[in-house]
C-alpha cells in the first residue's frame, strides 16, 4: 500500500497557508489564541494522538532577524512561545518542543549570555530534548550552562557526561524516541578539548538501538549535518521515521521529502528560527503522520513572558559593561582618531546641517527607543551598538578606541556620524585648524585626500551596516541610487 504523508497543496504560499490557518489572526492577543481548528489539511475533528514542535539553527536571533520593521521580519523567541501555547492552551494538543541545535553563531561572552538565556526560553517553554549545533559546542563554559539541565540531546558527541544520547518521549499515549547527531563537517570544527566525539553513524546505532528496545511507537532523528550526509544516514538506519535536518540553504521545504532507500520523511528547519515545523503522529494506516510548516510572522504576538527573558538579558548585557563583555576598544588601523560629527561640521556647515536631517543622525536614539519593538533599550547591546553609533567595527561588533563607549561620556559619537564613512578625523582636523607649524600645503592635500571617499567605495562601506539582514532593500537593483540621493551632501563648506 503506498502511503502518501502529507496532505498540503504544494502551491499555497506561505502567508496564504498561515492566513487560511488562522484567519482572525492579527487581532488575537498573546494568550488570546483563535479558535479555529489547527491546520485545515490535518484529519478533521481529529486532533494528532502526539506531536512534536520543531525549531532549529537560531543562530543567534532571539528576535525577528533585521531592522526592517516588524512586519517584515520573522522570527524570535517571543513568537515561538506564543504558537506553543496555543498548541498547548487552545487546542489542548499533546505537543513535545524539541530543538536540532545551535542557538548562537559566536562565541564569546555575549554568546554565552545568549546561550543561557536560549536555555531560560527553553525551559519556560518546557523543550524535551535539545541538540547541539557546532557552534554552542565553541562556548567557553557550555559545561556551566548544560550541567544538570538533562536538556541537551546528541547521540554522537559529550561533555562530561552532560549530554544524552536519546530520550524517550510520552507524549500522549504515543512513545517518541529522539536523538540528535552532529554531522562530520562539524566535528571537525570544536575547539574545546573536553567534548568527545564519535563518528554520527557510530552513536546513531547505539542510540537507536536503544530506542528500540524502548519500544518506541516512532523514531525522530535530529541531524545538524549537511543534506547529503543526513540522507545518508536516513538510509542506513531503517528505523528512523522522521529525520530533522539543519542542512537546507534556504526556506525549509513546505512539504516533506521523501528520501529514496529510506522510509524517513525529511524535514528541514531553515535558519534563524524563523519557521516552527508541526510534526503530527496520528493510528491511521493510511497517513500516520501529517507536517506543517508555520513562520513566525508578526501574525504572532511577543509572549510577555519571553519578553521579560529577553529584558534580562539586556540588563545582564548592561550590568557587564562592555569590558565585562570582553570587548576592549582596538586602535583603527588608520592610526587616527575619531572627533566626531559636531566638530566636522565647524567647517562644513552644509554637509552638516544636512546630516542632522537624515536618519543616520538619530541612529542611536532608535537602539535608545527601538521604535516599535519593545520598549527594552538596547544601548548595551553590542550587536545593535555596532551599526547605530560611530567608531566601531559593524560586522565584528567591537570599538574602535575614540569612538562609542557609553551613551553619556560619548554623546560626540551619537549616530551614523561622518567618520563611519570618511575615516577617523584626527589628522585631517589638526591640519585644517592652523594647529601644526610648518604644515606644508602638500601635507595638507595629503590629509584631506585621506578623507575622500568615492560614491564606488561607498556603495561597499554601506552595506557593512545596510547588510542584507537589516536593510533587505538596500540589495536590490538600483537601491544604491535611491539610499544615495537621501543623503548626498555635495558641498564642501
Ligand atoms: C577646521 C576646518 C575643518 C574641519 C574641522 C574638517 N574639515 Fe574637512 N575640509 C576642510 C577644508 C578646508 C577642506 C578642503 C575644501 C575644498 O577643497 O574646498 C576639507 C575637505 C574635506 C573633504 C573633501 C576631501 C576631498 O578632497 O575630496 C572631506 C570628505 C572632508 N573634508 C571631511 C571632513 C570630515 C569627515 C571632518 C570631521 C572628521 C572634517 N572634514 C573636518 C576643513 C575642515
Ligand atoms: C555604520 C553603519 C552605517 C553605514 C556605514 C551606513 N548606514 Fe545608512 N543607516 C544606518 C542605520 C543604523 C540606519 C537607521 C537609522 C535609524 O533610523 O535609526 C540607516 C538608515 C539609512 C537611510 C534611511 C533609510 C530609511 O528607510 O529611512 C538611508 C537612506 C541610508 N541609511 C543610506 C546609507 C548609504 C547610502 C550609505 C553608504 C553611503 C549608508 N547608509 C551607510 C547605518 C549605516
Ligand atoms: C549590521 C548593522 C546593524 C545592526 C547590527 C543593527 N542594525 Fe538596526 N538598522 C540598521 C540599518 C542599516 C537600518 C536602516 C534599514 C533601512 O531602512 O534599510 C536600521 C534600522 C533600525 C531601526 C529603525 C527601523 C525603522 O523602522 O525605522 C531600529 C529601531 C533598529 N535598527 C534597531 C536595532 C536593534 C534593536 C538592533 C539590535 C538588535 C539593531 N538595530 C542592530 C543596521 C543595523
Ligand atoms: C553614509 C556615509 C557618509 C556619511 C555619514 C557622511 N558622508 Fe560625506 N561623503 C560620503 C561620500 C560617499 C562622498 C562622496 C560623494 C561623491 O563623490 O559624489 C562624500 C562627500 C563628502 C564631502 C565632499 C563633497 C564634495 O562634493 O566634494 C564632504 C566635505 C563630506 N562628505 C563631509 C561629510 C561630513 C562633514 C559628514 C558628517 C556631517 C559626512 N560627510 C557624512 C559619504 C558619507
Amino acid at each position: 500500500m503506498k502511503r502518501s504523508y502529507w496532505a498540503l497543496a504544494a502551491s499555497f504560499s506561505l502567508l496564504a497557508v498561515a492566513l487560511t490557518v488562522w484567519q482572525s489572526l492579527p487581532s488575537f492577543a498573546a494568550d488570546e489564541p483563535p479558535t479555529v481548528r489547527p491546520f485545515s489539511t490535518w484529519p478533521e475533528n481529529k486532533a494528532p494522538d502526539a506531536a512534536l514542535f520543531i525549531t532549529g539553527r537560531q543562530h543567534g536571533y532571539i528576535e525577528p532577524c533585521g531592522c526592517t520593521g516588524l512586519d517584515n521580519q520573522k522570527g524570535g523567541l517571543a513568537r515561538r512561545h506564543t504558537l506553543l501555547k496555543m498548541f498547548l492552551k487552545k487546542w489542548d494538543m499533546k505537543i513535545a518542543p524539541v530543538d536540532v541545535g545551535n542557538q548562537v553563531r559566536r562565541t564569546g561572552p555575549q554568546a554565552q549570555l545568549k546561550f543561557d538565556t536560549t536555555l531560560n526560553a527553553f525551559r519556560v517553554m518546557q523543550y524535551q530534548a535539545v541538540g547541539i549545533g557546532p557552534d554552542d559546542l565553541n562556548l567557553s563554559d557550555l559545561l556551566g550552562s548544560i550541567a544538570g539541565s538533562e536538556l541537551c540531546v546528541c547521540a554522537n558527541v559529550d561533555l562530561f557526561e552532560q549530554i544524552l544520547t536519546h530520550k524517550v518521549l510520552n507524549v500522549g499515549p504515543k512513545k517518541i524516541g529522539i536523538t540528535c547527531v552532529l554531522g562530520t563537517e562539524h566535528l571537525k570544527g570544536i575547539r574545546n578539548a573536553d567534548i568527545q566525539t564519535v563518528p554520527p553513524a557510530e552513536g546513531l546505532e547505539k542510540a537507536i538501538e536503544k530506542l528500540t528496545a524502548a519500544k518506541c511507537d516512532n523514531i525522530v532523528v535530529l541531524a545538524f549535518a549537511s543534506m547529503d550526509e543526513t540522507k545518508e544516514l536516513a538510509k542506513k538506519f531503517q528505523e528512523i521515521d522522521v529525520i530533522v535536518t539543519a542542512g537546507g540553504s534556504g526556506e525549509p521545504t513546505l512539504l516533506p521529502e521523501k528520501i529514496p532507500g529510506s522510509k524517513a520523511l525529511l524535514l528541514q528547519t531553515g535558519k534563524k528560527g524563523m519557521y516552527v515545523g508541526i510534526v503530527g503522529f496520528y493510528d491511521d494506516e493510511e497517513t500516520p503522520i501529517h507536517y506543517q510548516r508555520l513562520a513566525l510572522t508578526s501574525n504572532f504576538r511577543d509572549s510577555k513572558v519571553m519578553l521579560e527573558n529577553l529584558k534580562e538579558y539586556q540588563e545582564n548585557l548592561k550590568a557587564r559593561g562592555l569590558a565585562g563583555l570582553g570587548l576592549k576598544p582596538v586602535p583603527h588601523p588608520s592610526g587616527l582618531t575619531f572627533v566626531g560629527s559636531e566638530t566636522c561640521g565647524e567647517c562644513h556647515t552644509q554637509a552638516y546641517e544636512h546630516w542632522k536631517k537624515t536618519p543616520h543622525y538619530h541612529a542611536t536614539d532608535h537602539i535608545v527607543k527601538p521604535l516599535e519593538r519593545s520598549d527594552v533599550a538596547r544601548h548595551f547591546d553590542p550587536e545593535c551598538i555596532s551599526c547605530h553609533v560611530t567608531g566601531w567595527n559593524p560586522q565584528q561588533y567591537y570599538p574602535y578606541s575614540t569612538g562609542y563607549v557609553d551613551l553619556e561620556k560619548s554623546k560626540a559619537m551619537h549616530g551614523n556620524g561622518c567618520e563611519n564613512c570618511h575615516g577617523p578625523g584626527s589628522a585631517h582636523v589638526a591640519a585644517e585648524s592652523g594647529e601644526i607649524e610648518d604644515l606644508t600645503d602638500e601635507e595638507q592635500n595629503k590629509r584631506r585626500l585621506q578623507m575622500r571617499q568615492t560614491l564606488l567605495q561607498a556603495k561597499t562601506a554601506c552595506m557593512e551596516c545596510h547588510d542584507i539582514d537589516n536593510s533587505p532593500d538596500f540589495h536590490k537593483d538600483g537601491a544604491f541610487d535611491e539610499y544615495w540621493k537621501q543623503i548626498a551632501h555635495p558641498w564642501r563648506d
